[in-house]
């Protein structure tokens, strides 16, 4: 019989460490945390390790700096690389991030040739397109974080707004994890009733608005780093859909081949998250300007892309 399945965690920060800490109170799953700085995923792993008997989960939890022990993971969270600070954006993050998830790729790659990899560093959807460009996977196995957070973002201001539940909103959020973001009320519903139906235009605006500068909001108000609640939560439901084979269908960055019209570009678009990954990519029925704000969010993408210069 096998075992618990293994997740590795790269990057024992905010994000990191709270998407182990999630994990192993899962039970499902034997994490592994990985940190360049010494000592920070070992102290954190113990940690997480000694609320185990607090909690009953006898998952194993191990801090390392060494790529060895992350061998044969079936999913790999890559979280590593520089946060933002107020005033910066995403993009910001890009020649920085760009060589340490390149880097870690590399490694994990070497290390687990089969695995699943979700990337949570940002500017997500161009280090998405970075790790399938250095990994060479196939796209069903590289994903990345964007919409699962930006929908709980939507999600949250709208039930505040409606006083409803924040689990009857199913928020419909897609394109780049960034500025360019594309929320769709027309698409967002409350137990299947279109949200266009229950607030007025100028209101919605006001939310959606609010949803793209969710991450800022955050960044603005902790001053020292960005979010990490929300996105490790988003992260580990992503996970699990894989993990258990949950055939969920969830918002997600993932590279394009032709769907929406959109070719060698990574956006987020609704997903099926199984044990292979990606296993499908659905299309959204748009109107003409939700398409053109989605040409536009994947343009803003490939921008970044371009600027990272990579050669094959
Ligand atoms: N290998 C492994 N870990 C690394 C590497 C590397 N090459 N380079 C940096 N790290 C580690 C840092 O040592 C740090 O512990 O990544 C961790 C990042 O943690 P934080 O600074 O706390 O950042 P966090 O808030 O977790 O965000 C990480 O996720 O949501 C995104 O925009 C966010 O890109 C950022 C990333």
């Amino acid at each position: 019989m096998k075992g618990r399945v293994k997740v590795t965690v790269i990057g024992a920060g905010n994000v990191g460490a709270s998407c182990a800490q999630r994990l192993a109170e899962k039970g499902y799953a034997d994490v592994v945390l990985l940190d360049i700085i010494e000592g920070l995923p070992q102290g954190k792993a113990l940690d997480i390790k000694e609320s185990g008997p607090i909690l009953g989960f006898d998952s194993k939890i191990t801090g390392t700096n060494s790529y060895e022990a992350t061998a044969n993971s079936d999913v790999v969270i890559v979280t590593s690389g520089v946060a933002r600070k107020p005033g910066m954006s995403r993009d910001d993050l890009l020649i920085t991030n760009q060589k340490i998830v390149a880097e870690v790729t590399r490694n994990v790659v070497k290390h687990s040739p089969e695995t699943i990899i979700i990337v949570a560093t940002n500017p997500v959807d161009a280090m998405v397109y970075l790790a399938l460009h250095e990994s060479k996977f196939p796209r069903n196995r590289v994903l990345g974080l964007s919409g699962v957070l930006d929908g709980g973002r939507f999600a949250t201001f709208i039930a505040e707004e409606l006083q409803a539940s924040a689990g009857d909103v199913s928020p419909c959020v897609i394109g780049e994890h960034g500025k360019s973001m594309v929320v769709i009320p027309r698409l967002t519903t409350v137990k299947g009733i279109p949200l266009t139906k229950l607030l007025p235009a100028d209101k919605i605006a006001r939310l959606a608005d609010r949803t793209v500068n969710g991450g800022a909001e955050i960044v603005a108000l902790l001053k020292t780093g960005s979010a990490f609640y929300a996105p490790s939560a988003a992260l580990v439901e992503m996970a699990e859909a894989v993990i258990l084979d949950k055939k969920r269908l969830m918002l997600c960055a993932a590279r394009m081949d032709g769907e929406y019209g959109i070719k060698d570009t990574v956006i987020g678009v609704p997903v099926k998250l199984g044990k292979d990954g990606i296993e499908q990519v659905v299309e959204l029925e748009l109107t003409s300007e939700e398409k053109t704000a989605l040409m536009n969010s994947a343009k803003a993408v490939q921008e970044l892309i371009g600027v990272m210069k990579l050669t094959s």
